[in-house]
């Protein structure tokens, strides 16, 4: 018999300030129904000047280590596609600010939204070659697009942690997975930008051919038939694109697409995006933690998951939840991390998207304005300077 690997914990943080779309839709004249019913998002985190994918993933991960120590953790990876060295990863400063061992390898993986799923999957590989060792697998992303620019309702930001390992406590990741690859110029981000460049029409294009082909590949590897499924947690750049998206596979499968049938399969896992945004490689993950802290008891039951990250990389998979597995959830803490969030007003919000760390080595204090366990306190000779509080 194959031992079981999967998730072990998982754990969220999410930015200090939250703008709602009524805010944007004042602000730009929309029609708030289109942010609402359209994208189906009512409102994006937005960090603090002294947050970044660091303090995010820090605050993301150091629940878990507190309730598991780190003992057995060998490795870390972090995923992002909003990276803050073309050299370093962010992981390595992750691991200092949570104390871990220096008998660790720390890596830093990138395409886009799909990445952690990617450290996810390697997470697994490691698992099974020693089953004692764990991996500490972070998504941590600031989406961030052009003020005033289409995308600029469906940002947010936010970091997941998950701990791989044996026997796992919440999800156990089966094997037969559906991978696609196409290369498609629908989302990306040159190294001399900040804000990523999105051909919207382009990206949902894109995201359907990519269910359509990790469909097939997950069929013809012998995965499961569709109605086996509990739920659906699918990539959600904003919610309505999870809608999309399943219409989609139910369609390509030949299945009736009524409405019910939809919100049933997929529903629970839009709650936590709705409120937070896109959150890139950890959008996927805060599906299933909406889906694990909402539903009834999903013990034993496959769980689908579709990760899509632009340009494109994509993978269908299972997993199935654990039995007990809502003893081990963090539900009250999730529901706190949402909301601690102070609201900002649009001039608030737009005064912290124009700011810029300097670029030429000088020293610059951040303002104190965040107020989770780790700040970006500055940067000085271009290093980023980093406190515990
Ligand atoms: N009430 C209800 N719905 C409304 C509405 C209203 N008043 N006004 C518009 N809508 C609907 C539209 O009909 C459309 O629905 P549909 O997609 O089902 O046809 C939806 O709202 C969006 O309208 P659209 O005109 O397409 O919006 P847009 O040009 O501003 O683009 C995105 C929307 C999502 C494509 C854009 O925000 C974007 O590019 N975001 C980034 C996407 C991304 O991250 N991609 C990469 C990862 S996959």
């Amino acid at each position: 018999m194959s031992i079981s690997i999967g998730i072990h914990d998982l754990s969220f943080a999410t930015g200090e300030f939250v703008l709602a779309h009524t805010a944007l839709a004042a602000h730009n004249g929309t029609d708030i129904g289109k942010y609402h019913v359209g994208i189906g998002q009512e409102s994006m985190s937005v960090p603090a000047a002294d947050e970044d994918i660091v303090t995010l993933g820090a605050a993301a991960a150091a629940p878990v280590i507190a309730r598991h120590g780190a003992s057995r953790i060998r490795t870390v990876i972090f995923a992002t596609e909003s990276s803050i060295d073309q050299a370093k990863a962010a992981g390595v400063y992750v691991h200092s600010l949570l104390g871990l061992p220096s008998a660790v390898r720390v890596v830093e993986l990138k395409q886009a939204c799909y990445g952690a799923t990617a450290a996810l999957q390697f997470a697994v590989g490691l698992v099974r070659r020693d089953p004692a060792q764990q991996v500490l697998v972070i998504a941590s992303d600031v989406s961030k697009y052009e003020l005033d620019s289409p995308g600029e309702a469906t940002q947010g930001a936010a970091a997941v942690a998950m701990l791989v390992g044996v026997d796992p406590a919440l999800v156990r990741i089966e094997d037969p997975s559906g991978v696609f690859t196409a290369d498609v110029m629908d989302f990306w981000r040159p190294n001399y930008r900040d804000e990523a460049l999105v051909d919207g029409q382009e990206s949902v294009n894109a995201y359907l051919q990519a269910v359509e082909g990790t469909w097939k590949d997950y069929s013809e590897q012998g995965g499961r038939s569709l109605d086996e499924f509990a739920a659906f947690c699918y990539h959600q750049p904003f919610t309505k694109m999870a809608y999309k998206a399943h219409r989609h596979l139910l369609n390509t499968c030949g299945h009736d697409t009524d409405q019910d049938r939809v919100a049933r399969d997929l529903g629970l896992t839009t709650a936590y995006n709705r409120v937070i945004g896109n959150s890139y490689t950890a959008s996927v993950y805060l599906g299933l933690a909406a889906l694990l802290d909402q539903a009834d008891d999903l013990g034993g039951r496959p769980v689908a998951f579709l990760s899509y990250g632009s340009g494109s990389v994509a993978e269908f998979f299972a997993g199935t939840v654990a039995a007990g597995y809502r003893d081990h959830l963090r539900t009250k803490e999730h529901r706190a991390a949402i909301e601690r969030r102070t609201p900002v007003d649009y001039a608030g919000y737009r005064a912290l998207h124009e700011q810029r760390l300097p670029t030429d080595g000088s020293d610059h204090a951040t303002p104190a304005q965040s107020t989770g366990p780790y700040r970006l306190a500055g940067i000085s000779g271009h290093k980023r300077i980093y406190e515990t509080r």
